[in-house]
């Protein structure tokens, strides 16, 4: 949601920033923007669309000689909140005098009252954002022309909203002020120079040393390190973590898209998800990062699992997983809604937070609410030092490397296995025996191995997914653990495909949604044979005598099952746990061949942005 880079160094600027908002690209990609420094001033170029639109402009308008020369700058990459995207609202939003220049990612919820006042006071705004307020009122801080780290902290104190910004004042050509508050905003420190940026993919290229800010941190950025205070402009001092990802994860690798990739490699993904956390004496999981004693575990009495989109769907599998394997009461919190209801919380409870960034708002929001309530809680993240992961302290990297593809895939996968995992572990503390417990295990130890075995059938499955391309609708329907696969299922058709797609229980679809069904409707069934699947067969049988076609996810060599759709896609057996597993990774499949077919952006759709860090 917004990607911010900023730089000071002994490097070309402007090719630094444009690298590092590609890497970043991810999180927005509706205009792109860039303001950079030398002793003749500031250039600043906006455009509307990708980053590449704002590479052309820039190398093709702007002088060379400039371009070599300057050392400073800050660049952004949008998702639109406030005002469409047009150039006018791109980011470096700049102040009334056109000496500060600032990006900006959240939202800050009070800029009308600001903005009036300003208004007031003879600012003239150029702008449908929010953000030029907190630039204008920057500026209007920045009176004695040489403070800007007690300018930008005046201003922020007026602010209420949400931000990670990175500001440039134009005669202070050795030093950016960055600050966050709800939208991270990490600092990679390098040899005379340091990154700034929203997430480390663009930093990892520079250097692993980096220092992740917290809520209220300000820092004054130079080439030669930082400077860190809070927003009431006192030093605080922040430790300097490293990072342990190269730069070539998250490159495609010959892959024509992300996606492919990261579907491609989930066998490799999951293997690292497990590394080391199969303890098969004690027939149980090894979570150190959980880091709660046996007597500790067995007096958790209810799991609460929150997550937005797909973290939300692999939460509501997980919640089988506990209450199956545990014996735990288990529940699913939508993240977005937790905090505005009034949940109820024991102090016996752990709440997981489940996202793949570990910077969702709303999933950060309801870690929050969750804590503040007296429960313990734990992450379950892939991006190393993301806000939720350093906020619950508690908690399970998926390890799964980084998933760029704005739909997630592996990430997905590496969550199920990881709750899996968790459940095996309480369940061990609690009524699991032994050898159930080692039984697990070996399923646990198969499963790179089940999911490289639907990765075999791709051609197959594209096959299938050129007789539904044309589809404008598509349902997906399945019961048990199979119910949370078809909203995932039809997840990943509707974001990269602009199929709408809808996601039931089988059951579920005989109460409304069947009035929909025609013959161009089509209906993704999840027959895998595993408890459950005799009663989806009637809801199909129901399906088909509405004459939709039907698809359907079966159990290699299951060919009963398969008679009864018009086209049927393997999936290796396993029991109802890895069902899931194994079928998203089929749909997955074949909504990348479907969204391949109608030609669509499949890496960055229309309207959607990988992390969302507004609520
Ligand atoms: C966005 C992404 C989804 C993702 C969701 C939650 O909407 O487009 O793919 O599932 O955020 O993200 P998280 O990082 O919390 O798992």
């Amino acid at each position: 949601m917004c990607g911010i880079v900023g730089y000071v160094g002994h490097e070309k600027a402007v090719d630094v920033l444009i690298g590092g908002l590609q890497r970043l690209e991810y999180r927005g990609y509706d205009s792109a923007g860039i303001a950079v420094l030398n002793q003749g001033g500031m250039h600043l170029a906006r455009s509307v669309g990708k980053v590449r639109q704002l590479a052309d402009l820039v190398y093709r308008d702007w002088d060379a000689q400039f371009i070599a020369a300057a050392r400073v700058g800050i660049a952004h990459t949008r998702w639109a909140t406030h005002g469409p995207p047009i150039e006018r609202n791109a980011h470096p939003q700049v102040d009334g005098a056109g000496r500060i220049a600032m990006v900006h990612n959240g939202i800050i919820e009070n800029y009308k009252a600001l903005q009036q006042r300003l208004q007031a006071g003879g600012h003239v705004f150029k702008s449908d954002t929010d953000s030029e307020v907190l630039a204008h009122l920057i500026g209007e801080y920045y009176t004695d022309g040489n403070d800007l780290l007690r300018a930008v902290c005046a201003a922020l104190g007026q602010v209420e909203g949400t931000y990670g910004i990175a500001v440039l004042a134009c005669d202070q050509p050795d030093r950016l002020v960055v600050a966050r508050r709800g939208s991270p905003i990490v600092l990679g420190l390098g040899h005379d120079e340091t990154i700034v940026a929203s997430d480390a993919s663009a930093i990892v290229a520079h250097t692993d040393q980096v220092i992740y800010l917290n809520d209220d941190d300000v820092a004054v950025v130079g080439a030669d390190g930082v400077e860190m205070r809070n927003i009431h402009n006192v030093p605080v001092s922040r430790e300097v973590s490293r990072i342990d990802w190269d730069a070539k994860a998250a490159e495609k690798d010959g892959f024509d898209h992300f996606m492919l990739k990261e579907i491609f490699e989930q066998p490799e993904a999951l293997r690292n998800t497990i590394r080391g956390r199969l303890d098969q004496r004690q027939a149980t999981a090894i979570i150190s990062g959980l880091a709660l004693s046996p007597r500790e575990m067995a007096d958790i009495q209810r799991v609460v699992l929150m997550g937005c989109g797909t973290s939300l769907h692999a939460a509501m599998v997980g919640e089988y997983f506990f209450e199956d394997l545990a014996d735990l009461p288990a529940d699913v919190e939508q993240a977005a809604e937790f905090r505005y209801r009034n949940p109820i919380i024991q102090s016996r409870d752990l709440a997981i937070a489940i996202s793949q960034s570990g910077e969702t708002a709303d999933t950060l929001a309801a870690v929050r609410e969750a804590k503040h309530k007296g429960a313990l809680v734990a992450g379950v993240c892939n991006v190393v030092g993301s806000t939720i992961a350093r906020e619950t302290g508690l908690g399970v990297y998926l390890h799964a490397g980084p998933e760029i593809g704005v739909a997630s895939t592996k990430a997905f996968t590496s969550q199920l296995l990881v709750l899996f995992m968790m459940a095996l572990k309480f369940g061990r503390c609690r009524r699991l025996s032994r050898e159930v417990g080692l039984g697990l295990c070996d399923e646990i130890e198969k499963i790179p191995e089940l999911v490289r075995k639907v990765i075999d059938h791709n051609d197959l499955i594209a096959e299938v997914a050129a007789a539904y391309s044309q589809a404008e609708d598509f349902f997906y329907i399945g019961r048990g653990y199979l119910y949370p696969a078809a909203l995932e299922g039809a997840l990943k058709l509707k974001e990269i495909s602009y199929i709408h797609a809808e996601g039931y229980h089988a059951a579920e679809l005989k109460h409304g949604p069947i009035a929909l069904l025609q013959e161009n409707v089509p209906v993704m069934a999840l027959l895998c044979d595993v408890p459950g699947k005799e009663k989806t067969v009637g809801n199909v049988e129901e399906c088909k005598a509405r004459r939709a076609p039907v698809v359907a996810i079966v159990t290699e060599g299951d060919e009963a099952a398969a008679e009864y759709a018009d086209h049927a896609i393997p999936v290796p057996r396993t029991s109802k746990y890895l069902a899931p597993l194994v079928s998203v990774v089929a749909m997955q499949i074949f909504a990348y061949h479907v969204a391949r077919l109608r030609g669509c952006e499949i890496d960055q759709p229309r309207n959607l942005a990988k992390s969302v860090t507004v609520e």
